[in-house]
């Protein structure tokens, strides 16, 4: 049997195709319905409350496309908006829970840094689920916001001055405590791994919560039957295609996006 209706992936912007990109790894064969709400990004220096809405208005557009999966591919939403997102009539998939069991496999010393959004911060979901694990780690918080506007201009180099000196100073506490995990809790933030390398040297692991969530991705359909074994199609909508779509979006995701694909929609309108 095979379910040929497709994954529906979402994030406020282009970041959530750093978690597009992993699924189409592990699900080749999967087609998926990618939103990005690219008029409204960022979610991560809003209130819980417009953090919700959005979240909820973005679910309603990719289940008007009769998507058999959700995935907020966004760490704001899912740790923001995650009660009000799991009563949706198709599984949900959350980046939070998934990096957290991911980091808490590879911390050898017990010191983790969670480097996320404002919003995300202030929720505490990653540090509560990881103590939850392992109630004698230290955890170290830090917002990384100014990574998100960054990372949507398509500055991505690890050698850009901008990126360089944003990323140096935010992980300079991770760096102070000696913490040998730290969590990218934005998924804006995989394109930078290099900088966070170069940063934080080698010896430090750094989990994408895009990996993590995939793999959540794979076993869900697998458990309930939703595998499509013949398809493969990728489609964009985003909310507002502003002038480096294409090129960001295509660095992101890793293989080149074609106009044809993307569609801009006013999803409020719905
Ligand atoms: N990519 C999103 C996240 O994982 C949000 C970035 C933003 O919109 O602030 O949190």
């Amino acid at each position: 049997m095979s379910d040929s209706r497709a994954i529906g992936i979402f994030d406020s912007g282009l970041g959530g195709l750093t978690v597009a990109k992993e699924i189409i790894k592990v699900l080749p064969k999967e087609d998926i319905i990618y939103f990005g709400d690219t008029g409204r990004v960022p979610y991560g220096t809003k209130g819980a409350d417009t953090i919700k809405r959005y979240a909820l208005e973005d679910e309603k557009f990719l289940l008007s496309k009769d998507v058999k999966l959700i995935v907020a591919a966004c760490g704001t939403v899912s740790s923001v908006a995650f009660e009000e997102s799991k009563n949706l009539p198709v599984p949900f998939i959350e980046v939070i829970s998934h990096s957290v069991k991911s980091a808490v496999k590879a911390t050898f010393n017990k010191k983790i840094g969670i480097l996320a959004t404002s919003a995300t911060i202030k929720s505490g979901a990653h540090k509560k689920q990881i103590l939850s694990f392992l109630p004698d780690a230290e955890v170290y918080e830090v917002s990384g916001t100014l990574l998100v506007p960054l990372v949507e201009e398509g500055y991505t180099s690890k050698d850009n001055p901008l990126v360089k000196n944003a990323v140096e100073n935010y992980v300079s506490v991770f760096k102070e405590n000696n913490v040998d995990t730290v969590i990218l809790g934005c998924t804006h933030f995989p394109i930078l791994t290099e900088a966070f390398k170069e940063a934080l040297g080698e010896n430090v692991t750094l989990i994408n919560m895009g990996v993590s969530a995939s793999n959540a991705v794979k076993d869900t359909l697998a458990r309930l039957n939703l595998l499509n074994k013949q398809g493969g199609n990728h489609k964009f909508f985003v909310s507002d295609k502003g002038t480096t779509f294409k090129n960001t979006a295509s660095v992101l995701l890793g293989e080149e996006i074609d106009d044809s694909s993307v569609e801009t929609v006013d999803i409020t309108a719905l």
